[in-house]
């Protein structure tokens, strides 16, 4: 098993790697009508997010992210449900819509702390940055959640290299580190390389945490321009269509043929890619038990630098 980690330069010790749990419980609403509707196609029910959670922690992987917004707050009640007695650290996020001031923030957290059963937060994240709202103030109210002791760890998502630095410079004039950026991360979507999000991460001592590490199932070699994925967002999204499976093939080859090595499968493969990388942390989505414990599995082996190098250069057309 492999050692984990502090995440960023807070105290919260942490896994190399979480479980996405965005598609948990019962969806609410226009979606619970037509499950087809959620973004990746209805979840497989209570028992196997059971199951996911229960054979994460078995293998050492204890950080679940969820978020406010997901389902409705349905997903944040489900985690909390289960995670019930257990000693797991959640992570999740405030939401950040057109309608959110900074005097919700207080709100918000009540709620989330309602749904998750939890007296304090391991990890709370700012899920989106919005240019009405000042990321030096709303970092300060976050601050004073900490001091109040309902929130352990402070990060941010879908924040540009600029905004992190803005909200670590602010943490930082409350004694507070910054402790993680979550963006999107992947084989396929290789843009923190290059927009200057992971060196920022690397100068300010942030941790990375990849949503979408296995571009929403896409690494996973299981789907074909003849089996396409289900739900809304991949149904719509052009990074789903048939062309895209088409381009990826060479990949998912690639990452066939170093997993066999290893007898890993090519999931395995992609987020063992993303934790060579010490400041990156992948939160690969479950559905159910066997994906999680596949998932998880990836701690047990590692990559040599010509692998990283050979599929760095395999995906230099997903680096733009
Ligand atoms: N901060 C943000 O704005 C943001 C945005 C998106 C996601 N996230 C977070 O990131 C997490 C993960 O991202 P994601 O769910 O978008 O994408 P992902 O992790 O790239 O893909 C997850 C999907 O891939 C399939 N899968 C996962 N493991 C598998 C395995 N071992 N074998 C076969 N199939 C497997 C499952 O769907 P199928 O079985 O249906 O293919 C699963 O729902 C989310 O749960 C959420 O916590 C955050």
């Amino acid at each position: 098993m492999e050692h984990a980690n502090t995440l960023g330069r807070s105290s919260l010790h942490v896994p190399r790697l979480g479980v996405g749990a965005m598609t948990w419980g019962d969806p609410k609403g226009f979606a619970r009508l037509h499950p087809a509707k959620t973004a990746y196609g209805g979840a497989d029910g209570i028992e196997e997010e059971k199951r996911a959670l229960e054979l994460s922690l078995a293998a050492g992987v204890n950080l679940f992210d969820t978020a406010a917004m997901y389902s409705m707050g349905a997903a944040e009640q489900r985690l909390g449900e289960l995670a019930r007695g257990k000693d797991i650290l959640i992570a999740t996020k405030y939401p950040s819509g057109f309608s959110f001031r900074i005097e919700d923030f207080t709100k918000e957290l009540g709620m989330t702390l309602h749904r998750l059963e939890r007296e304090s937060i391991d990890l709370y994240q700012h899920h989106f940055p919005n240019a009405r709202i000042s990321i030096p103030s709303l970092m300060n109210v976050v601050a004073d959640a900490v001091e109040a002791g309902k929130v352990k760890a402070v990060g941010v998502s879908n924040y540009s290299a600029e905004q992190m630095r803005q909200a670590h410079a602010a943490l930082a004039r409350r004694g507070i580190p910054l402790a993680s950026n979550q963006v999107e991360y992947s084989l396929l979507k290789r843009q923190p390389e290059i927009n200057g999000v992971l060196d920022a991460c690397r100068e300010l001592g942030v941790t990375l945490i990849a949503y979408s590490p296995l571009a929403g199932g896409m690494l996973t070699g299981k789907y074909s321009a003849q089996n396409r994925p289900g739900g809304f967002f991949r149904r719509i999204l052009p990074q789903y269509n048939g062309k895209a499976l088409q381009a990826i093939q060479p990949v998912i080859e690639l990452l066939r043929s170093i997993g066999e090595k290893y007898s890993k499968s090519p999931s395995q493969v992609a987020l063992r890619w993303l934790i060579e990388n010490p400041i990156v942390l992948p939160i690969p989505g479950a559905k159910n038990g066997k994906q999680a414990l596949n998932n998880a599995e990836t701690l047990q082996f590692s990559l040599t630098p010509q692998e990283v190098n050979a599929l760095n250069q395999a995906t230099l057309t997903w680096r733009v």
